[in-house]
């Protein structure tokens, strides 16, 4: 397995192996079980398969984790290696935004709600990085989770508008045996707060159980997951019943549905989703 430092050096990688097709897993490193399955399905579907770990500053705001974001590059490279990855870059910050770098990618209406309410900016940083990261590694696929959902649709409409020429697919959410969501995060939390934390789940999961059950009336949804996640130690931020392509929040009865979260669990702040009435494969 390669490790390259230099866009100058993962571009080459590229040229060298310009007949093979490459599948493209992006990430921040702190990798775990959900980071693996991406670069197992990469491995699995390509010739090649590049992963990137760079812990990208424009996506954090000025009072977000960025400093503090976990890191464990010898670790996460062990993974990369084990899986089968044929190359990882994990660049220094000043090779993706080289001193005077001032271009960003400002993506349109899906990156405003949700998330990028709650995190203004936070796409701009997103659709901006994996620009950059698209430009070098070249990918014919690039990997995404369903966990950060809202991710997958601005990037997908990403590489439509800009023509891009990379398929955008997402992959389901791995969870821990208890049906908490793997996150990097995860392992800012107490042991009292990671009990706390299975309440965002657990209400998934009910909202799941009541859309199997006939119901389809977003505001009873909504108002169902707000409740059954109300329990002490967990401030919900949103909670959210919206159209799964355009993100927009659902007003009346709909035949799908995404039912997404985020909340504060002590000073840790988790998001979460679930799927209904459609198929992740169909989100294209
Ligand atoms: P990061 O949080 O490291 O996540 C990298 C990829 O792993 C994302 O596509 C994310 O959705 C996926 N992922 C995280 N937890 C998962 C889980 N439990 N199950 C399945 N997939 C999971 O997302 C980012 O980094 C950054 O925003 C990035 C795209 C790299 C741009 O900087």
């Amino acid at each position: 397995m390669k490790v390259f430092r230099l866009g100058s050096d993962a571009r080459a990688f590229r040229t060298a192996s310009a007949a093979a097709s490459i599948g493209f897993v992006p990430t921040m490193g702190a990798l775990h079980d959900g980071h693996a399955s991406l670069i197992e399905r990469a491995v699995r579907e390509h010739d090649l398969a590049v992963v990137s770990i760079f812990v990208n500053p424009t996506q954090f705001a000025p009072h977000e984790d960025f400093a503090a974001y976990p890191r464990d590059e010898a670790a996460d490279l062990a993974m990369c290696e084990r899986i089968g990855a044929a190359m990882v870059f994990a660049p220094a910050v000043d090779e993706i935004y080289p001193l005077g770098d001032a271009t960003r990618v400002r993506p349109g209406p899906i990156s405003e709600r949700l998330e990028g309410s709650a995190r203004p900016g936070h796409f701009v940083g997103v659709a901006t990085v994996l620009t950059k990261l698209f430009s070098i590694v070249r990918p014919d696929v690039a990997y995404f989770g369903q966990k950060d959902f809202q991710q997958l649709r601005v990037v997908q409409t990403m590489s439509r508008d800009l023509g891009l020429g990379v398929g955008v697919v997402g992959c389901p959410t791995v969870r821990e045996p208890d049906g908490l969501a793997m996150s990097s995060r995860n392992r800012y939390l107490s042991a009292d707060e990671r009990r706390n934390a299975l309440a965002l789940s657990a209400a998934l999961f009910a909202a799941q159980d009541d859309w199997s059950r006939g119901q389809r009336d977003p505001t009873n949804l909504r108002d169902g997951v707000k409740r059954a996640a109300a329990v002490p130690g967990v401030a919900l931020e949103y909670v959210s019943v919206a159209d799964p392509l355009t993100l927009d929040e659902l007003a009346r009865p709909a035949e799908r549905a995404l039912i997404s979260l985020a909340a504060r669990v002590g000073r840790t702040r988790l998001i979460d989703n679930v799927l209904v009435g459609m198929k992740l494969e169909e989100i294209a």
